[in-house]
């Protein structure tokens, strides 16, 4: 069967086909997963403007949807059903998927399933890898959410923490933001961090609780929090900084930003790069403890990272080599499954789908929808 994946939540409009294979270790292969993005929009901006991001689901969704059909070779009488991101995310941008997809569920005669967004992100690595072994605990950790979910058996899914403030991709964007490097923050963090000494700036390690690793776990210290983090960066940056830097390399992504030109600190790049490596480290290590400590707090027999920071080189190769080191099998989605798609919408969907859920026609988006 093939099933018809939608995904709007913030400012990607991303349509896919996946089928089912019929092999119970690797349930779905992927036939199209098209993505239109709207950075080049809302980097002028400095971030997502919801406002303009809804409009732009608006002209792209026909398109996108039509262009996924095509990719996978397929009809819409080919499809067995369709799957749509119900929340959370931004309202406006929800709205119009779910509305596309009621209407054409409709017109169609197919079955629609309502998808949470992180069960998207946490099915991506199923996806990519094929099943877990279970029970796993994964780390969600993308613009909106840093969250670790303990997963006992296929689609469920135990929140087992939380971010408390910033989620890790949103620390990511506001550092970039703060050091003049442009809209999205992660990528370019990312690659600036390679050339850059990660001991050169100290900044504090993000701790909830001192608790001993012997002691009985305390309500809430697998939680994250990274606004601190942020500000620590923040005040670096006051302190040292003067004049105004212009970086010469404009990045994977275009020019940098043009705001704030004469608030922009003065740094060499490579000093720009030991603060990116500096923030980098100290970030990947909080998220790698955290899970690993779950891992074994929750017995867990595998381990997964999704959303999109998970496409960090250093996070991957971080998971990969604890993983080794502790004999824990370790999943990680491609670079393409990382970051918003709904190929993994389309995945959650199947899933959804075969344990019984169908959505009700009154189907309406969720911004704040809990997992
Ligand atoms: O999952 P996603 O595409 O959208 C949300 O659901 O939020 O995640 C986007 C986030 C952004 O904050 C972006 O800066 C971050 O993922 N990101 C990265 C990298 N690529 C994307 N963060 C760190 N390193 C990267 N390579
Ligand atoms: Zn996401």
């Amino acid at each position: 069967m093939l099933i018809l994946g939608i995904e709007t939540s913030c400012d990607e409009t991303a349509a896919a086909v996946v089928e089912e294979t019929g092999d119970g270790d690797r349930p779905w292969a992927i036939r199209s997963n098209v993505i239109a993005s709207q950075i080049p929009i809302h980097r002028e901006w400095g971030g997502v403007v919801p406002e303009l991001a809804s409009r732009q689901h608006i002209r792209d969704i026909c398109g996108v949807v039509e262009h996924a059909l095509q990719d996978a070779r397929a009809t819409w009488s080919d499809l067995g059903a369709l799957a749509v991101t119900q929340g959370p995310g931004l309202v406006g941008s929800l709205l119009v998927g779910v509305a596309f997809a009621k209407a054409s569920a409709a017109a169609a005669g197919l079955p629609l399933v309502a998808v949470h967004h992180l069960a998207g992100h946490i099915e991506s690595l199923v996806l990519q890898n094929g099943e877990l072994p279970l029970p796993a605990v994964v780390l969600v950790v993308s613009g909106g959410h840093t969250s670790l979910y303990l997963v006992p058996q296929a689609g469920r899914y135990e929140r087992l923490s939380r971010t408390r403030d910033d989620a890790a991709g949103e620390a990511y964007d506001k550092v970039a933001k703060l050091l003049g490097l442009g809209y999205p923050g992660g990528p370019v963090i990312d690659r600036l961090a390679r050339g850059g000494n990660d001991r050169a700036v100290a900044l504090p390690t993000p701790r909830l609780t001192h608790a001993d690793r012997n002691a009985p776990a305390l309500k809430g210290d697998l939680d994250f929090s990274f606004s601190g983090l942020k500000t620590a960066v923040l005040r670096y940056v006051r302190k040292k900084g003067t004049g105004v830097f212009l970086p010469d390399d404009p990045g994977p992504h275009g020019p940098p930003g043009r705001a704030q030109k004469d608030s922009r600190p003065l740094f060499t790049e490579s000093e720009i790069a030991d603060i990116c490596a500096s923030f980098q480290r100290v970030v990947v290590t909080t998220l790698i403890d955290r899970l690993f400590d779950a891992a074994r707090r929750y017995q867990a027999k595998s381990i997964g990272i999704a959303g999109g920071v998970s496409a960090n080189s250093r996070l991957r190769a971080e998971l990969q080599a604890h993983g080794l080191l502790r004999e824990m099998p370790t999943f990680l989605p491609s670079a393409a499954l990382s970051t918003d798609n709904a190929a993994m919408i389309a995945a959650a969907g199947l899933r959804k789908l075969r344990a019984g859920s169908i959505a009700p026609a009154g189907l309406n988006a969720d911004a704040a929808l809990p997992l």
